[in-house]
């Protein structure tokens, strides 16, 4: 059996807690014989700031790029956010997503039955919800140029941004959506600002062109964000794939998360493009940041690196069967009730990380016999 390299990315925050519990299931799959793991810890973020002076070194960026898979938890914190831009805990990950070139974000927001009603939405609107959200990670106005602050005559200030998308970044982002929507329901929504900007014209015609030549047996609709985020909460099961910008996704992901009961619940993807061995770079991480106010009180809830471990399984590594385990391991401990307290509803006592991460792995055992 293949030995997969992964570096593992704690970061800040509640990330040192749900990676310890993601490393108890990783540990399981290892002992059940299923994969064999070497697993290496690197810092990143203010860890990385406090020990580095850098968010990110050179020497975690060589590793990353030498791993078959990166798991990663969260980054940033109060303590961190009166630093320059330039060594802020969100440049780390930045600079890893772009030194990767994962320029394709998979998001998924899923409501498990057993959730459906912890969403802030009414159950009938959210129950068997399925939706993936495809987001361009390494363009757009996260990375444009000119950007910058620059000192004005009289003494103010002005901050500027560069929103730009060139044929060849939209091409490869629509390419992923337009593949994924083969495997679920075959409907592709393009998200953008086209009514306003340039840079989401070119976007929306791209797109359209490329459906037509290559991809005829996939329904293509478009939508301004705007409107998309007012439909995510009016009618979310209208979509099946959404494919959009780096800071758009950003955005819509976030609220889409919400549609599921908790941020605390959703994995994701980040992917670049395969060499010609067929290695693709690959980062997995939790949807949820790293949560400051709870961190260090072992009561985070663990589920959603847990997910992003069982997308690394399925998408870098091809264990499809193994994901699945994992996916159905984490639904039926929900289903039992046993829930972390940001998912936690009436009558239920919350359980911490620990308990959580008890209670999945006991579940992996039973399903597996
Ligand atoms: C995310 C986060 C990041 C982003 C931050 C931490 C830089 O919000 O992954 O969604 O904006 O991409
Ligand atoms: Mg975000």
């Amino acid at each position: 059996m293949k030995t997969r390299k992964i570096l593992a990315l704690a970061g800040d925050g509640i990330g040192p807690e749900v990676l310890a519990a993601t490393r108890r299931v990783m540990d399981w799959f290892q002992a059940a014989g299923r994969i064999k793991f070497d697993v290496s810890e690197g810092l990143i973020g203010g860890a990385s700031y406090d020990v580095h002076k850098t968010p990110l070194t050179d020497d975690t960026v060589t590793q990353a790029k030498a791993a078959d898979a990166v798991l990663f938890a969260c980054i940033g914190g109060p303590k961190w956010d009166t630093l320059p831009y330039d060594v802020r805990p969100e440049k780390g990950l930045l600079r890893l997503r772009k030194e990767m070139g994962l320029f394709a974000n998979l998001r998924p927001a899923i409501v498990m039955d057993a959730l459906a009603s912890a969403s802030s939405l009414k159950l009938d609107l959210v129950k068997g919800l399925d939706i993936m959200i495809v987001r361009e990670l390494i363009g757009g106005i996260y990375f444009g140029e000119p950007r910058g602050v620059e000192q004005l005559p009289d003494g103010t200030r002005r901050g500027y941004n560069t929103q730009a998308y060139s044929t060849a970044e939209i091409l490869r982002i629509a390419h992923v959506a337009f593949d994924l929507a083969r495997k679920r329901g075959k409907r592709v929504c393009s998200v953008d600002k086209a009514n306003v900007m340039e840079s989401g014209l070119v976007w929306r015609e791209e797109i359209t062109k490329l459906r037509d030549a290559q991809y005829p047996d996939v329904e293509l609709s478009h939508m301004y964000v705007d409107n998309c985020s007012m439909q995510l909460v009016r009618n979310p099961k209208q979509f099946d794939v959404i494919v959009t910008d780096n800071l758009f996704g950003d955005i819509l992901s976030d609220l889409a998360s919400m549609l599921t009961g908790s941020l605390g619940m959703l994995p994701s993807a980040s992917l670049g493009a395969a060499d010609s061995s067929g290695r693709q770079p690959a980062l997995y991480e939790p949807v949820h940041g790293s949560a400051p106010d709870i961190a260090g009180k072992g009561i985070a809830n663990p589920l959603a690196m847990i997910l992003s471990f069982a997308m690394m399984l399925r998408y870098s590594f091809n264990l499809g069967a193994d994901a699945d385990l994992l996916e159905k391991a984490v639904q039926s401990v929900l289903s039992s009730g046993i829930r972390t307290g940001d998912i936690a509803e009436a009558g239920q006592t919350p359980v911490g990380t620990v308990a959580m991460t008890d209670a999945v792995v006991k579940e992996l055992t039973r399903l597996a016999a």
